[in-house]
């Protein structure tokens, strides 16, 4: 199938859609035929992503809510509003959703630990758990759930034991989401990021982005859109035989 349809009558929930990674997923997959929620704790994002939707495909119909990835009764709350509007859950997850809170260990608070971990891991877990019980439920044939993690859960850095280790759980976390829940047809895999201009990497200051740009072999900071195609790809049957695996989108960063 062409890459601009792989994604026809696929509804999938992108959290994290309000900015960045996220909005890029949502435009990509809409691109691609799919119906998009875009999911953010900003209302005005996720409003301001659905606005930017392409929707000339035949059945496509987008939606733009609120939720905390954080709070099991937000997550739950936001899987029976797709099912009530579309009568069935989303067949693709994106959890783009994510934050920093960087500081150095010596001086990191609990509260920053914990807020972090809070929403890049529970928040994944949240989201994967409440689309997998929906899908298996209603006797879905197949899904995708892709999950974001980074490189620099692999090989740490500085200033980031909080997100570091919450991007690390997330591979693990989505390894065993695949290896559970293969004998539903449902994939699980997980895209690892290296630096990607978004507004998160905004706040980094210039001279360490040019001290990373120089460790990147390809030579630049990524998009988020080619961080989007990844999650196209994992989306797609064109990925039907990927499961459990993590897909690095770094330029090259940290490879080996
Ligand atoms: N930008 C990078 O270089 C990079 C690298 C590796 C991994 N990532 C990961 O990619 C994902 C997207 O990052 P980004 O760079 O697009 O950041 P971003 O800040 O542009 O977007 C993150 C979005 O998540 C939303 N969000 C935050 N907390 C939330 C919550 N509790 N519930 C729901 N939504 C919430 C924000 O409102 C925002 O719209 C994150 O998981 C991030 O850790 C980014």
């Amino acid at each position: 199938m062409a890459a601009a349809t792989r994604l026809i009558s696929r509804l999938t929930l992108v959290t994290g859609g309000g900015s960045g990674i996220g909005r890029a997923v949502c435009q990509r997959f809409a691109c691609e035929g799919a119906s998009v929620v875009v999911a953010d704790i900003s209302e005005e994002s996720a409003n301001e992503t659905m606005h930017s939707l392409q929707g000339d495909h035949r059945g496509q119909a987008h939606m733009a809510t609120v939720v905390d990835v954080s709070s099991k009764e937000s997550v739950k709350k936001l899987v029976t509003q797709i099912q009530t509007r579309y009568f069935q859950p989303p067949s693709v997850c994106v959890n783009a959703a994510g934050i920093t809170q960087d500081e150095f260990l010596l001086n990191m608070e609990e509260e920053q630990f914990d807020t972090v971990i809070e929403i890049n891991l529970k928040g994944s877990f949240l989201v994967t758990q409440a689309v997998a019980q929906a899908l298996v439920a209603c006797g879905a044939s197949k899904g995708s759930i892709v999950t974001v993690g980074s490189i620099v859960g692999k090989v740490g850095n500085l200033g980031q034991a909080n997100y570091t280790a919450s991007k690390a759980g997330v591979q693990g976390l989505t390894r065993t989401a695949a290896k559970e829940l293969s004998r539903f047809g449902i994939r699980c895999n997980c895209v690892l990021p290296g630096f990607i201009s978004t507004p998160m990497t905004d706040k980094v200051p210039e001279k360490v982005i040019s001290k990373m740009k120089s460790f990147v072999p390809l030579g630049r900071m990524g998009e988020p859109e080619e961080v989007a195609d990844v999650c196209a790809f994992l989306a797609s049957d064109d990925s039907r035989y990927i499961t459990g695996a993590s897909i690095e989108v770094t330029g090259g960063l940290f490879m080996g």
